[in-house]
């Protein structure tokens, strides 16, 4: 049997979310009716003290855990458990006036005043003390308490501080990495507009006031961010691991979020966490919407190989959207059995319950101002707690097994957010990435979303489109990996630059890359919204749209070549035998339809299919999750109408253990939990 869990301890899908007993210290009667509220929900964990450092330590060195004591206790007592958080995520108002280095420097380097939150400098060593000493405490106190079964680790680490503490700290990291400032007058590029640098202390991270044309600055500043992100963490997990050697250490990230590196932070991290807030519409849009998200959830899961945490998501609308909708009767069951679909081992929730003031007082919560059961909202968050208590046994802890990976890469997409030239504004990375995920989601393929580091030998088919940037070590592992038989796909901007924004010499694609693919990329193409160019595959036209690369082959057999333009009867789409494996190259963006016939063609080549036998109707979708005996299907449909499908084996309801083969029809946004032996 295949199964890990989060905390063996505690083998249930968490479900509960974020809870601020310090809001209702003088509401007694508020914090009796949520225990109360908190089993007819069939909630079985919380989240507590995430923001609630004033409340902890009202005065500087004075500590008050009544709150805390009694939360732990009466959870416990209801059956409960908690996810105790550490509170770095905002600080005390009397630390920011006596210390006023806790305080984030913008990068016009003026220091921000007191207020909001996740706006503290990541370097300081007053603030690091300070979170080191409230962290142990918290440790030592709670470190025997039964209902302890995780740290939330402060909330969504973002941003970055331009303090002299912090450029400090910038520089010594660039001299560990480059040793020599010739060497990083080299990789940068800096003769250029005349920018050599003679002295460590000239450099400055990137600023609107400063240097914000270097794109090596650009790339490295960014990595540092998140070095001294995850160093922060690190300082802040050090009591934890000192009193509680035991309890599974996280903090919750945010998919795919630009600002830091998750893959960095996945390695300290015992498990991943994760928070999102898809804008779900009711309308045939939500469709893509859902592929979006899951390819986010696909990368939590990757990030460790093995099931995650959704430490947020809302049980209706939330408040800092642009609009803020409710989720329609039935979307709360549906994203919340995608997010098991995609291997989350819990549903919780961004809030138990409406603060009373401030900013989220109108965020979707379990328990809304009126403060009973009696709410559409309270009955879908029971009724999901209801089905995953049923699917406990089952399905918690099961893992995903893929044959397919996609490479998304923070520094590429930092490098291609940079660098000049192409589509200036967005060259629509992170759409690309979509884009594929989208074909392989539609035909209920599971798919790894993977980086650099990653074992490439686990997959029969890598995507990975736009991968501008290739480090010598990745040049390397793309080669062996089709060289040992893998089937490789790469698009345009293949193999442009290293690692800092360096173009490779001697033609693109960078490196062995050239060999491996047989070709020879001599120019790109940009064009303007609305123009296309053809490409004809198997007797269909695509349309080439944004980018067209003029390539030559040099060894690779041209599949398909452009209709129209200068540069009609070049190469478009080419494969290349390499080792024991093959190197397919589109040369062009294409749209869905073409995204599609390419992944189908890719599939049945290397006998990839679905763990759902069934043809998948638009809209619907199948994604697996297994214990290595039994395959778990999650059929989903995301229409507002409902699709039918059909199979050939006989599989048995997850949820009622009743069988079900032939004809499948989902009414619109149901979810069918279907198993068989493998
Ligand atoms: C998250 C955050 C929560 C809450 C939520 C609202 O990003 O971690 O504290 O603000 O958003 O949707």
């Amino acid at each position: 049997m295949k199964k890990i869990y989060m905390n063996e301890n505690f083998k249930h899908f968490l479900h509960g979310g974020d809870y601020n007993p310090d809001q209702w210290q003088n509401y007694p009667e508020v914090l009796k009716e949520d225990m109360r509220l908190f089993k007819l929900a069939n909630c079985n964990s919380m989240s507590v003290g995430i923001f609630a450092w004033a409340a902890l330590e009202p005065e500087e060195g004075k500590y008050d855990f009544t709150f805390l004591d009694k939360a732990m206790d009466d959870i416990y007592a209801n059956g409960g458990r908690v996810i105790l958080a550490t509170p770095s995520g905002a600080r005390p108002a009397w630390m920011a006036q006596k210390y006023p280095e806790v305080l984030r420097v913008d990068e016009t380097r003026h220091r921000r005043w007191f207020g909001g939150r996740h706006n503290h400098c990541f370097t300081s060593p007053i603030y690091r003390e300070k979170v080191a000493k409230i962290n142990g405490l918290l440790a030592e106190r709670y470190k025997d308490h039964p209902a302890l079964i995780a740290w939330h680790v402060s909330n969504e680490y973002s941003g970055a501080c331009h303090c002299d503490l912090c450029r400090d700290a910038f520089r010594g990291w660039l001299k560990e990495k480059y040793g020599t400032l010739d060497e990083l007058n080299d990789q940068w590029w800096t003769p250029f507009w005349s920018h050599i640098y003679t002295d460590w202390s000239q450099i400055d991270p990137t600023s609107p006031m400063g240097e914000c044309t270097m794109s090596g600055l650009f790339v490295d500043w960014r990595r540092f961010i998140t070095d001294q992100t995850v160093d922060f963490f690190k300082n802040e997990i050090a009591p934890l691991r000192k009193y509680t050697p035991n309890i599974p250490v996280t903090t919750n990230l945010m998919g795919f979020f630009p600002g830091l590196d998750y893959r960095k932070f996945a390695k300290e991290l015992d498990f991943v966490s994760h928070d999102s807030y898809p804008t779900w519409r009711g309308d045939e849009s939500d469709i893509r919407l859902a592929s979006d998200h899951a390819a986010r959830f696909d990368l939590n899961r990757s990030l460790k190989h093995k099931p995650f945490i959704q430490m947020e998501c809302t049980p209706s609308n939330v408040n800092h959207h642009a609009y803020n909708k409710l989720k329609r009767p039935g979307m709360h069951m549906l994203a919340a059995m995608q997010l098991l679909a995609h291997g989350s081992d819990s549903v919780l929730y961004f809030q138990w319950r409406k603060s009373r003031g401030s900013t989220e007082k109108f965020h979707g919560a379990v328990v809304d101002h009126v403060g009973h059961e009696n709410t559409r909202v309270f009955r879908d968050v029971s009724e999901v707690g209801a089905r995953l208590k049923k699917l406990d046994e089952s399905i918690l802890g099961t893992v995903t097994e893929s044959r397919v990976a996609i490479v998304y890469d923070w520094q590429n997409r930092w490098a291609l957010e940079k660098t000049e030239g192409f589509q200036l504004r967005d060259k629509k990375y992170m759409n690309t990435i979509h884009d594929h995920y989208f074909s392989l989601w539609k035909r209920g393929i599971n798919v790894e979303v993977i980086g650099e580091d990653d074992d490439f030998s686990c997959y029969d088919i890598i995507i990975a489109p736009m991968l501008y940037v290739t480090s010598a070590k990745m040049i390397d592992k793309l080669e062996q990996y089709v060289k040992n038989g893998g089937t490789l796909q790469c698009t345009y901007m293949l193999g442009m630059v290293n690692e800092n924004d360096r173009c490779h010499l001697g033609g693109f694609p960078g490196g062995k890359l050239k060999d491996v693919f047989g070709i020879w990329n001599e120019e790109i193409d940009t064009l303007y919204p609305g123009e296309s160019n053809k490409v004809e595959l198997d007797g269909v036209t695509y349309k080439a749209v944004d980018y067209c690369e003029l390539i030559h082959a040099q060894g690779a057999e041209v599949l398909a070549t452009y209709g129209e333009d200068f540069y009609a009867g070049m190469p478009a789409i080419t494969v290349n035998n390499y080792g024991k494996g093959k190197a397919y190259y589109t040369a062009f963006r294409g749209e869905d339809d073409f995204n599609d016939k390419f992944t189908e063609l890719l599939l049945n080549e290397c006998g990839i299919t679905s763990d759902f036998d069934g043809e998948l109707p638009y809209g619907m979708t199948a994604h697996s999750r297994t214990d290595g005996e039994n395959v778990y299907v999650f059929l989903q449909n995301y229409s507002t109408k409902p699709l039918t499908t059909s199979t050939k084996y006989t599989w048995i309801i997850a949820d009622d253990k009743k069988e079900v083969s032939g004809e499948i029809t989902l009414a619109s946004y149901e979810t069918l939990i279907l198993s068989r032996k493998i």
